[in-house]
């Protein structure tokens, strides 16, 4: 394995398609029109020196080492900022450019530390690689006059330090923070010598806007902004190319290492998701994997009551096997089933899914997507007839209009919401729809054009609002309509949109965005010549979830905004392969590839494979196991890589279903909340172990390969191929290359999917097969997936969740940037210094009719139940709203949340709860029984 080092080309592609001829140092040369010298040296492998420019960034060109000869012109033209014309004859080197070069470089040096060999960055730093490539000897100022080496270092961001004596003060990274993560959190001060760069004014990177992206480290020529990972361990020696396992991004990562410890994750320049950007969580959090609470032994015990006994996997596997089968023998076949895990590879999902299927004979499987996105699989198969996003990530550079629906992408998809941001400050328009004022809303150099601060659980008013506006103003493109979808039910929709309760000023009523807002917002929409649609959870986690999935794409179709570039309906999928697990047939009523289990010829297809007969009958949804839990009828359980008793709603009714279980196998990293209610414990592995798949929220097939092996001594697919083995069930594979190819041979989107042809081209978006050997970026390009795209009626049916005298505030939930869902990854790094706790966040008008001061304990009650926390006062949220993170289970935000759900899909409606608040007296009734279980589970023996 050698290290992975991608071409820096100086500056950025030209995006023009025409050639112009030219000849450096008498070499002729063929560039595309607009592309720099320096681009077009490189290209043809001439390397000119450079210091400010790198191609991820426009060119600046303040440093002046990159000057060339241009025949015919005067002086000596920075190669970075000069862009070929047609027959320029261009000369690199020359004994004039050598010498200003060199005179530049002498400048820089003579304000540098001279510690290049103790330097961590030494053998990896640019600064020093120019010294070499201009031919510097000497440095005849001196190093005694006025200079920087003894600015002090700032080592207060737990990943990175910041040494300004280092620093060339060549802009790299305020251009970084700025033009590709579009925070804006560093300047540089001062002017002449006294020019510094500055996190803000007198402040720390930690206490600054700074979001600990690590762009501009990415760019840092020199060893000033570095790494401490780095320091600590020294340079990386190889390196391998993976996918990050936090959010539906699928951000592409080279892991560089050092034997087989990682020292450094660097995001991938190729990485088509992500084109060389990440987040503080790929980038930095990776820490957990070797964290000390990571349990590499498997546990059994008879009684959750028992302390755990570490075994063999043998007896952990063979214990889970034997319960099970008494288990089925005295409740039957269809008491036991399984989760899938939406932060596992397809491939360790399909096998999961294989095993309920194929050993325990049943369809009771489901997956996390049950509580987040899937609403996204009902509305939009129904619709278009695809279960996924329509575009790739990289069709927001043509939007003109985008409106972001409950989904916060500064948080929750921080490298798309930096793409998203790019084109908002290159003037594309923004509508937010959502009760919070998110950062989208208003953050540097970016100002929502409409921010419809709607109630919670009046989505469907506003979007068949949206649609009533396009209809009576006339934006309704009637030619894509009627070429391209179910005109009958066009009209039947249309006629219901019209009906008086969808104008603006009804809806107004109802969701508390006022009439000239919701249509004015909606015109913007749909006058658009490309209008684009983002939304997560604040869509689906509703009782009209589906609904408003539907509404959404009834809006696009209707307006022509599906099909091609810059438009489309975009769920921003959570985890990292919630999209994978979906696909992968984590459902009670669906095969692999979304084909229902009743299909008699879909089923034939897996039995002749398998080789055992199928249930034609759906499985138990996750809350339909829970309660056959209470109700006696369900029995075991295989949960792999999924908390619910942390993540699931009503907190209170899922422990009571888990500790009903006769015997509960939970496979994960750690001894999460549900392994409370365990029977067994099967060690599980971290994304760097692992050898497959993931598919991100634009249905992109990226390779997670492996850089250490399983610490805890086994590959999870084989774990699950065990258990199977030890249910009586054959399970043969001998690597996950070949699940993959069973994968391909059972899924029609993937029929041209292999390792080696993902080796071989990166990553490709499904479908692909026959029909798209490279994949499918853009979905129903010339037809919908079903033929006619439908129009479903959308009547607004209000949640049985209201407020009233007791409980008069609305919940909503969501998380932080630093943390990833139940935190049991993300809680066990460095990020914890951006969070110690979920907090309430309060209205000054609902927390002073409260008596509540900013970082008060308070009460926060439901039906459900209560539990405490610290407020915060911000005017983000609306007066009657309040709004906190689950990411804490101590804190069990879900024992408020109430069992009501989406009506087609059951997704718990984690948006709308009321509330009350209150001053908090003590601890909350839950939390106390929390800690006491807390206390009493952390025993584990040691075999004897
Ligand atoms: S910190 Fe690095 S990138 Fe930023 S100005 Fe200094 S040398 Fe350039
Ligand atoms: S880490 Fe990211 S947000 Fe922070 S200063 Fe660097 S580029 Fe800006
Ligand atoms: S945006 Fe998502 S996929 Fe990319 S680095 Fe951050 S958490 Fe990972
Ligand atoms: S690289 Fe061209 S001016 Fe700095």
């Amino acid at each position: 394995m050698s290290l992975i080092k991608e071409i820096d080309y100086g500056t950025p592609e030209s995006p023009l398609e025409d050639t112009v001829d030219i000849e450096i140092d008498g070499l002729p040369a063929t560039v595309k029109a607009g592309t720099t010298i320096l681009r077009a040296a490189r290209e043809r492998g001439v390397e000119i020196p450079r210091l400010c420019a790198t191609d991820s960034l426009k060119p600046f060109g303040s440093c002046r080492l990159c000057v060339v000869e241009v025949e015919g012109r005067k002086g000596y033209p920075a190669s970075c900022t000069t862009p070929v014309e047609p027959g320029m004859k261009i000369h690199t080197q020359t004994d004039q450019v050598a010498r200003l070069r060199r005179n530049v470089m002498e400048l820089y040096i003579s304000d540098h530390p001279l510690d290049c060999l103790t330097c961590s960055a030494n053998g990896d730093c640019e600064l020093q690689d120019m010294a070499g490539a201009v031919g510097l000897r000497e440095v005849r100022y001196g190093m005694d006059g006025a200079n920087h080496l003894d600015a002090a270092v700032d080592d207060s961001n737990p990943y990175f330090s910041f040494d300004p004596s280092k620093c060339i003060v060549c802009s790299r990274c305020v251009r970084a923070c700025d033009e590709v993560q579009g925070t804006f959190a560093l300047t540089i001060e001062g002017r002449g010598f006294d020019s510094k760069v500055a996190a803000s004014v007198g402040e720390t990177f930690l206490d600054s806007e700074c979001v600990s992206c690590g762009a501009c480290i990415q760019v840092c020529p020199t060893a000033t902004l570095m790494e401490k990972s780095i320091i600590d361990h020294g340079l990386p020696e190889h390196s391998v190319i993976t996918t990050c396992a936090y959010c539906g991004v699928g951000c592409s990562f080279k892991a560089e290492m050092k034997g087989d410890q990682v020292v450094r994750m660097t995001p991938y320049k190729d990485g088509e998701a992500n084109h060389g950007h990440s987040c503080v969580k790929g980038r930095f959090a990776w820490g957990y994997a070797t964290h000390k609470d990571r349990v590499l032994d498997p546990m059994i015990r008879d009684n959750t009551s028992d302390p755990w006994r570490k075994v063999t996997w043998d007896e952990a596997i063979g214990f889970a096997a034997r319960r099970f089968k008494e288990i089925q023998k005295k409740y039957g076949r269809k008491s036991i089933g399984g989760i899938t895990s939406s932060r596992c590879t397809n491939e360790e999902v399909w096998l999961v899914q294989k095993l309920v299927r194929a050993a325990f004979g049943n369809n009771n499987v489901d997956t996390c997507a049950r509580v987040c996105h899937s609403p996204t699989g009902y509305g939009l198969k129904t619709t278009l007839g695809t279960s996924a996003g329509t575009q790739l990530f990289d069709s927001v550079m043509d939007a003109d209009v985008i409106t972001v629906i409950g989904a916060n992408p500064t948080v929750g998809h921080p490298v798309f919401a930096s793409q998203m941001k790019q084109r908002l400050r290159q003037g594309a328009k923004l509508i937010v729809i959502d009760p919070r004022e998110i950062d989208l809303v208003r953050s540097p150099h970016i100002q929502a054009d409409y921010h419809l601060a709607l109630l919670p659980g009046t989505n469907v008013p506003v979007i068949n609002a949206f649609a009533y506006v396009a209809i009576t103003e006339g934006f309704v493109d009637e030619e894509y309509v009627a070429e391209r979808c179910d005109t009958d039910s066009f009209d039947a929709w249309k006629e219901n949109i019209l009906k008086p309760e969808n104008s603006p000023e009804e809806v107004a009523k109802i969701s508390g965005v006022p009439a000239d807002i919701i249509r004015d917002a909606a015109k913007l929409y749909a006058s658009a010549d490309r209008a684009a649609i983002y939304y997560g959870l604040g869509v689906s986690e509703h009782s009209q979830g589906s609904t408003m999935v539907m509404g959404m794409a009834n809006l696009a179709m209707a307006t022509g905004n599906i099909g091609f570039t810059g438009v489309g309906v975009n769920p921003l999928r959570g985890q990292n392969n919630v999209q994978g697990s979906c696909d992968m047939g984590s459902f009670p009523h669906e095969l692999p590839g979304y084909r229902p289990v009743q299909d008699d010829a879909v089923r034939s297809t897996f039995e002749k494979r398998w080789g055992v007969e199928l249930d034609p009958e759906p499985g138990f949804r996750i809350p339909n196991m829970f309660d056959a839990a209470i109700a006696g009828k369900f029995k075991g359980m295989y949960i792999q890589g999924e908390d619910l008793a942390q993540s699931d709603p009503n907190t209170q009714h899922v422990e009571a279903a888990l500790g009903s279980l006769e015997c509960l196998v939970v496979q994960d990293l750690f001894l999460v909340e549900s392994a409370k209610f365990a029977h067994v414990f099967l060690p599980g592995t971290s994304f760097l172990e692992k050898d497959g798949t993931f598919t991100n929220a634009e249905r992109r097939i990226n390779r997670v390969r492996p850089v250490m092996k399983p610490r805890q001594g086994k590959a999870e697919w084989l774990i699950t191929q065990e258990l199977a083995q030890a249910l009586g069930y054959p399970m043969n594979y001998n690597n996950e290359a070949e699940i993959m190819d069973e994968i391909a041979a059972l899924t029609p989107a993937f029929t041209g999917v292999s390792f080696d042809f993902l080796d071989r081209v990166g990553s490709v978006q499904w479908p692909c097969n026959e029909k798209a050997p490279m994949g499918t970026p853009i979905m129903h390009v010339d037809n919908f997936v079903r033929g006619k795209g439908l129009f479903v009626e959308t009547d607004y049916v209000p949640t049985q969740e209201r407020t009233n005298n007791k409980f008069p505030l609305l919940l909503t939930t969501g998380r932080i940037l630093s943390q990833y869902n139940v935190g049991a990854q993300t809680r066990r790094t460095e990020n914890v210094v951006w969070y110690d706790d979920d907090v309430l966040e309060i209205h000054p008008h609902d927390a002073e009719t409260r008596g509540i001061n900013n970082d008060d304990r308070v009460s926060l009650a439901s039906r459900k139940g209560d539990i405490t926390l610290r407020a915060t006062i911000t005017e983000r949220v609306p007066p009657g709203v309040v709004y906190t993170t689950f990411h804490n289970p101590e804190t069990g935000a879900n024992v408020v949340t109430t069992e009501y759900s989406d009506w087609a899909t059951n997704c718990p409606e984690y948006k709308v709860t009321a509330v009350q608040v209150a001053p908090a007296v003590h601890r909350s009734k839950w939390q106390h029984e929390f800690e006491e279980r807390a206390r009493s589970q952390g025993k584990i023996l040691e075999p004897a």
